[in-house]
This record gives C-alpha cells, structure tokens and sequence, in this order.
C-alpha cells in the first residue's frame, strides 16, 4: 500500500424522508488503498449515505468532495463517471444474461456494417480478460442465473470494476456468502487495494472487521459516531458506539431438549430434483433442529419442498404421524408449517403494504372480530408489540414496508411468522442482515417458540448460531443429509467435515 491521499469526504450530509431524519449532519471520508468499514444497527442510516455518494438519493444539505473538489452527484450515471460504483444489498442482475452481457449492458458494443449487431465476441473476449486479471474463475458466456449467488457477487464487482472504479461501495456483500467464499471476495478486495482503489464494506458481521477492514466508522440514528482504526479498537467498543449505552439483551440458554417427545414432523426419502437427495428425518415438539451446510447443499431446497413450494419426485411427509398432501404454500400453511423465506423480496413481503398488514398477513384468521371484520386494535397492539421487541426502527406502524432499511424488512419477516399461527416453523437465514442487538433478541424469541412446543427447523449458514440455537444439527451436502450432531458433541470443525463430504457412497454404487 503506497497511497493514503482522500479520495472521498462528505460533510454534514442531510437527508430525510417523509417522516425519517435519515441522516443528520453525517460525516464519511475515504482514502486511495484502503478499505473502510461503515457500522451501525439496522436503519442507522448506512445504505442512505451510500446512495447518496452513489449518485441514487439527492442529499438535502451538505457537500460532496472528490479528491478534494467538490463535486455534484445529481444521478447514478454521475456517479460512475467520476468512478464510484455500488454493489447493493440486493443483487441487480440480470439471471437470463450471461456474465458478459451482464457486465456490458447498456454499453455493448455493436459491429456489422451498421453497427447495429451486438459484438458478443469482442465482449466475451474483454470479459474472460477481466475475469483472468481479478483471478475470478469464470466464464463469459455463463447465464448469470445458473450462477450461485456468491458468484453473482463476483460478476457485480467484475461490473464496477470494469467501469475503471477508484471508489467500490460494497452494501452487505458477505452476507449470503459461505466463510469459502467470503476468503474468496476478500482475497479480491485486498487485491484491489493493492491498486489504490477505496472500498467502503458495509457489514453487520463484526468480526470481518479485524480481517479486511482499515478503519471503521460508526453511525447511530442517522448521526456520525466516530472514525476508529480497526486494528487497535476492540469489537465491543465498537458494538457499544453502535448502540450507545443500550445494553444488549443476552439470550436465554437454550432449553435442554429431552428425549421422548413426541415427533411432529417426519420427512421419508424425500426427492425433489435435482438439489434433493433421499432426505430422511424427525423433528420432535419444542426442538429446534439446525440445518448447516455450505450455500447450494440443498437446505432451502428441502424446506421448499416441504412447504410445497417445489415438486416432490418421491418420498413422503408426515404430520403427527398422518401423510401429508401438500401441493403448494398454502396446503403447507393449513396444515400449520410456516416458512420463513430467505429470500425475503420475492416471498416474505407484501412491499406496498404497511407494516402492520404484513405482521398480521401469515395469522389473519386471529385478528377477525365475531362478524368477520378485523380487528384494528388488535392488529395494531401485536404490531406495536413486535416493534419493540424486535427494535424495528419505523416511524410508525402505518410505514409501507418498502420504505424500511434492508435489516428492518428482514424483521418484518420475522415478525409475520413469529406471530402466525403454526406449529412447525422453518426458519431460512433468519438473522442474515440483523444488527447485533436484534439478533439476541430472535434467539430469545425462537427459545419461546421451542418452550410453547412448537417445532423447529433453522437453516443458517452462520455456524456459531447453529451451535448455540440448535438442539441437534443435521449437515446437508450437495442434496443429502451427510451427518448428524447432537448439541453436545457439535464443533465447527465437525460440521465443515460434513459439509465438505462428497457421498462417499454414492460414488462407489
Ligand atoms: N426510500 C425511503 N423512504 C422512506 N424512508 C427510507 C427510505 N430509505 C430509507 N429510509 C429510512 O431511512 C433510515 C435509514 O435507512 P438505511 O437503509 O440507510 O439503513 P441501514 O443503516 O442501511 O440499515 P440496514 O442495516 O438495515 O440495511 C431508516 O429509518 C429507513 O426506514
Ligand atoms: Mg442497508
């Protein structure tokens, strides 16, 4: 690393929505060759900030200094050509393009005699040249949707990088990736270090803050805390700026599971091509049962297929010890399964709604007076209710839920299933991209759920969180339930054995 010279520096920075004081007189500064981590809860203000810099959000007050000249950023295509691009928290592909039309779109080059076709050579070839330099393993002609979603993230970077980037915004890009590949990203970010270009990392994972991070700097309620240096602040000074006095709630240890209780849910062979193999297991009342793997082992795969959400090939799902027919969501939620999707866009949310509707949508039948009519009251008490355990920052319950930061949906989600009534619940990655603060809070909330009777499925590639939650882990690899850990005798080390394995068995038959 040579440079330190500023790159970016943002003062007193305003902006608001109707009803939120998003950011209020913030500050950010950014240098050449360095990565600079940006923390706070969910709904601190992170994202707002960024899109400011990016070119997406007008601020209200404030300037904007680019290597020391101010500058205006009144349109994201401003901001790419002064070289700052941004990956955000949701992915923007386009999954029926391949990689290179990906990285091209909207400036393709054309070719035949009036220049109209598009020149899918000469793309191809700059791509698979981008792709070598950043040592991506790659191909150009790909479709980016048979991609898995860590190499969607390597396709964006590619993106920005080939826009001739010096500042990255990377908004949350570790958190749907494996510890594999997120060794992979990082391997790249420090790459690009090396050639001067600023990262700005926004992560609520705070112990990647120590491995790829420079400096640090904290936000609280839309207001800038402090910048810190990463390699001299310990992690809790750290956690402590973000919540600001608050102390963090600790989760209940987990109740210990005995034994004899009676099985709720039982899945036999279970097959749903081409990502479920032969799954076979029990959940028992008051369990809640880890599903650990590496990302693409099939976990969601299994709990799709559960809850009708995908075909089954064959095999059979049993309820209290009664087969099931379940040809879609809806059958599943009759028979009282919740799923909470990780993919919170596309199933958990009614986006346009406000939070209240969507707190109530998965358990309407409880909020209906005796003459059908619902019960405003009541869906707002529950509503108020789940806001203050889940620290949800929202201005009010009437907020349309497309309005919320990206962690404050994912609570929503949350809070629609914690408050559905159903006695199996299958919880997919339900802390991805949830503050420390919140986080605690869910566990106590799934320990209350397990403490009723309910069961319990968590899928969760966060293996900490699988430890301590779980009171027995299956492991899943490439479609099969490769191992089985009872809570006692789980380590990391033994859940990535089984995780890793290539079926043995069935490469030899
Ligand atoms: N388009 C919008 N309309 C109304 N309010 C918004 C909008 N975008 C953001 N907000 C509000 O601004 C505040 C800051 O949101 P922001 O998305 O910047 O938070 P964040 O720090 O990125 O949180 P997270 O960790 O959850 O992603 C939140 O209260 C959010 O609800
Ligand atoms: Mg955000």
């Amino acid at each position: 690393m040579v440079a330190s010279s500023e790159l970016v520096r943002m003062e007193g920075i305003d902006k608001s929505f109707p009803g939120v004081h998003a950011l209020d007189g913030c500050r950010f500064d950014l240098r050449a060759g360095e990565v600079h981590a940006l923390c706070g809860e969910n709904g601190a203000g992170k994202s707002t900030l960024m899109k400011v810099l990016a070119g997406i959000y007008p601020k209200d007050a404030g300037r904007i200094l680019l290597k020391e000249v101010e500058v205006e950023i009144p349109t994201p295509r401003a901001a790419r050509d002064l070289g700052i691009s941004i990956i955000h928290q949701e992915l923007s592909l386009m999954r029926h393009l391949t990689v290179a039309q990906n990285i091209f779109i909207g400036r393709e080059p054309r070719t035949g005699p009036l220049r109209v076709m598009l020149d899918e050579r000469s793309i191809n070839r700059q791509t698979q040249d981008l792709l070598d330099r950043l040592n991506i393993r790659l191909h150009a002609r790909t479709r980016v949707g048979d991609l898995t979603v860590a190499a969607q993230q390597m396709v964006e970077i590619a993106r920005a990088l080939s826009l001739n980037t010096e500042v990255l915004i990377m908004d949350e890009p570790t958190a749907t990736l494996t510890n594999a590949e997120i060794d992979a990203l990082f391997q790249i970010i420090r790459q690009l270090r090396e050639h001067g270009v600023g990262i700005v990392h926004i992560s609520h994972r705070l112990e990647e803050l120590r491995q790829i991070a420079d400096r640090v700097t904290v936000m609280r309620d839309g207001r800038y805390v402090a910048t810190v240096g990463a390699a001299d602040t310990p992690i809790q000074q750290i956690i402590s700026m973000m919540v600001g006095g608050r102390t963090l709630y600790e989760a209940t240890p987990e109740i210990p599971q005995d034994g004899n209780r009676e099985v709720v849910l039982e899945v036999r062979h279970l097959t749903s091509p081409p990502l479920v193999r032969d799954v076979s297991f029990e959940l028992r009342r008051g369990e809640i049962l880890g599903f650990a793997g590496l990302v693409g082992a099939g976990r969601t795969e299994v709990a799709r297929a559960v809850f009708g959400a995908d075909p089954v090939s064959s095999g059979e799902v049993l309820l209290d010890g009664k087969k099931l027919t379940i040809h879609s969501p809806s059958d599943a939620v009759q028979h009282g399964i919740a799923y909470l999707s990780e993919d919170r866009k596309r199933y958990g949310l009614a986006l346009d709604l406000d939070l209240e509707t969507n707190t109530v949508l998965a358990a309407f039948a409880k909020f209906l007076g005796p003459l059908g009519w619902v019960l405003p009251e009541r869906v707002r008490a529950t509503a108020v209710a789940r806001v203050g355990e889940l620290a949800i920052k929202t201005p009010s319950t009437k907020q349309k839920v497309k309005n919320l930061s990206g962690g404050n949906q994912q609570k929503v989600v949350l809070s629609k299933w914690l408050t559905a009534d159903a006695r199996v619940f299958i919880f997919d990655e339900p802390t991805r991209g949830i503050d420390i603060g919140a986080k605690s809070e869910i566990y106590r909330l799934l320990n209350d759920l397990a403490a009723q009777g309910k069961a319990i499925i968590m899928i969760s590639s966060d293996l900490p969180e699988v430890l301590r939650m779980s009171h027995r882990i299956l492991v899943m690899c490439e479609g099969r339930i490769t191992g089985e850990l009872g809570a006692g005798e789980a380590t990391q080390e033994a859940i990535m054995q089984y995780a890793t394995e290539r079926v043995a068995q069935a490469e030899v038959a």
